[in-house]
């Protein structure tokens, strides 16, 4: 066995979001030995910019809300091809998680009768996200943290993972690396539960962190897992435009969610002109202050700005390419009109969306209080991920879990707001205690010196080419490229020939990756962490651009401008990749399991 530092869990989490957190917690309370490790420092994971509020049934601003009403309007927004289990799930259990986060000491914003205070967001029928002003994954990931860390929770931190070690067909650990030193590190485990977050670093334009690179998918497809729901990736509305160092950076959905409006660059409230057939637009009764009911319930009173996010970035996308855009490619968003309806809106506006206020001010010298925001939509989130049990959160490789962002179905084709929040709270808890629950039932597998090695010379194959004397190519380039292409042809409205062109230039950047090179040595280099990064960066672009082609249709956040209109058949259809016996991405339909009677009458009576 090679000579690196052997660390025995029971149960390893690789990430320290909210997911990984929950998960850790949870495995923990069953008593066995947990480890988690981050590529990031403990606290600076990705959930910490999510802003605008966890969404669970609470009902406590408006009682006519229940964990039927959330079902039916995540499988709405959904477009009906999610994991209906998990999406009751979700909606049964949301509640309780939000409470439990409370009892560890979660400061909500308050009700005037000292409840839980809830916003509206978009899709959502009611006000249903749970919020601390705009920074809720901050004190999400603060209560999970002060939590655990009475737990016995062993922290790896800046580890980055390059690979899962197998026993057979079971996962046993991990093989990582201190990104400071540059060691490798051995990871022994009885389950592994994956919590690696999103891949929004595989586009130019996105809200997500550095270390959103798809890790926890490749990973896993890696070890045999199958992905699921890849070519469904949310561009979020709004983020920022300007000034170009922070464009993409979030804006949240909470400034529309406290009544802020979109208008182009003529002023025009362009979000009237195409309300989906299934969100019913009636008429405004209050046209100066432009609300209307779009849900089909006069007493749920909905802004056209508050319907599902594939939609709302799509009528941007209309009216920027049309020419009805603002001057640095965007569309208003304005919340500082509220002073029409609301004494002292200035304090409103910073008390209920400070780091906005601050946001726009220290980045754009804008005062929202004030004057508009520029935006445009910003690549936000992967529906897609690790094919799981909606109970348990195994993947079909035994001893892999999977949570949070990195596991796929419960949003579906598109998800609501808020809902990836309390998804990171449900299913992590249920990842931690089933990981908990094999890893006592299972004996310690062995890991592969073999493996191990092979593992760590792979890792280490770009310091034995000499970029210096101009023979390779450095990492950057090609991730600059790839995020490009990405961006341009398998983005928000997609085409047959624009990503078959992106399927060829990704063979090409595979080529390029196998080859770059760095200089200098192993501690901290950052150009030797992007050279690995790119394993994972195209492993997941590929699997993006390969389920977009194949889904003939347009549905949720896949948009094809070549096949505009949904398709009853695909309707049905789930696009599943594996890893073949060739090492190539193999892709094959599966028809979508039948929505039991029990929640077809739910979604019926939702109506
Ligand atoms: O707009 C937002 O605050 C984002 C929330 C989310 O993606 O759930």
């Amino acid at each position: 066995m090679p000579d690196y530092p052997t660390h025995e869990h029971d149960v390893l989490i690789i990430g320290s979001g909210g997911a990984g957190l929950r998960a850790a917690i949870e495995a923990s309370a069953a008593a066995v030995k947990v480890g988690l490790v981050c590529k990031c420092l403990l606290g600076k994971a990705h959930t910490v910019m999510a802003e605008g509020g966890i969404a669970a049934a609470l009902a406590n601003v408006d009682e006519r809300d229940g964990w039927q009403v959330h079902f039916a309007d995540t499988m709405r927004g959904g477009q009906y091809v999610n994991n209906w289990r998990m999406a009751e799930l979700h909606a049964k259990e949301a509640p309780a998680r939000v409470r439990e986060l409370e009892a560890w000491g979660a400061l909500f914003d308050r009700t005037p009768d000292g409840r839980i205070l809830q916003r509206n967001f978009g899709g959502h029928k009611y006000p249903r996200l749970a919020h601390v002003g705009d920074r809720t994954g901050l004190e999400m990931i603060r209560t999970l943290q002060d939590h655990g860390v009475h737990l016995g929770i062993d922290v790896h931190m800046e580890v980055a993972i390059v690979e899962l070690l197998k026993d057979g067909d079971r996962v046993v650990g991990a093989l990582g690396y201190d990104r400071e030193r540059g060691q490798f590190k051995i990871f022994h485990a009885k389950a592994v539960v994956l919590a690696t977050g999103g891949i929004g670093k595989s586009y130019k334009i996105t809200s997500n962190s550095w270390d959103c690179t798809g890790d926890g998918h490749a990973l896993a497809y890696h070890a045999g897992a199958e992905l699921l729901d890849m070519e469904y990736v949310q561009f979020h509305p709004t983020g920022m435009v300007w000034p170009p160092s922070v464009c993409g950076m979030l804006v949240t959905e909470g400034v529309r969610g406290e009544g802020g409006i979109l208008t182009n660059k003529d002023g025009k409230r362009f979000m009237f002109d195409s309300i989906p057939d299934n969100y019913k637009a009636q008429t405004a009764d209050n046209e100066e202050e432009g609300w209307r009911y779009t849900q089909g319930d006069r007493n749920a009173r909905r802004p056209a700005e508050l319907l599902t996010r594939d939609h709302v970035a799509r009528c941007i996308v209309r009216e920027i390419k049309e020419g009805r855009g603002t001057p640095h490619g965007g569309v208003w968003l304005d919340i500082s009109w509220i002073k029409k309806r609301i004494p002292n809106a200035a304090e409103h506006i910073k008390r209920k969306l400070p780091s906005m206020y601050h946001q726009f001010k220290q980045l754009g010298d804008v005062d929202i209080t004030r004057e508009p925001m520029e935006v445009g939509p910003t690549t936000h989130y992967i529906m897609g991920g690790v094919r799981v049990n909606a109970d348990t959160q195994m993947s079909c490789v035994p001893g892999l879990f999977a949570a949070g962002e990195c596991a796929a179905g419960i949003n579906g084709a598109n998800r609501l707001g808020g809902n990836s929040l309390s998804d990171l709270l449900v299913f992590g808890k249920r990842a931690g205690e089933h990981a908990a629950k094999f890893a006592k039932e299972s004996k310690a597998g062995q890991i592969s010196a073999a493996q191990i090695e092979e593992g760590a010379r792979s890792a280490l194959e770009p310091f034995d080419r000499n970029v210096s004397a101009g023979q390779f190519e450095g990492p950057y380039q090609v991730q600059y490229d790839l995020q490009e292409m990405m961006q341009r042809e398998v983005g928000i409205v997609r085409r047959q020939d624009e990503m078959e062109r992106a399927l060829e230039g990704l063979a090409k950047l595979w080529e390029r990756a196998r080859r770059v090179g760095v200089t200098g040595h192993r501690q901290f280099n950052p150009g030797w962490h992007t050279a690995l990064d790119l394993r994972s960066l195209l492993t997941v672009s590929e699997a993006v651009t390969r389920a977009a082609i194949e889904r003939k249709e347009s549905r949720g956040a896949h948009f094809r401008e070549d096949f505009p209109d949904k398709d009853a058949t695909f309707g049905k259809t789930s696009l599943i990749l594996r890893k073949g016996p060739d090492g190539a991405m193999q892709l094959r339909r599966e028809p979508l399991p039948a929505l039991p009677d029990h929640l077809k009458k739910v979604i019926e009576e939702m109506k």
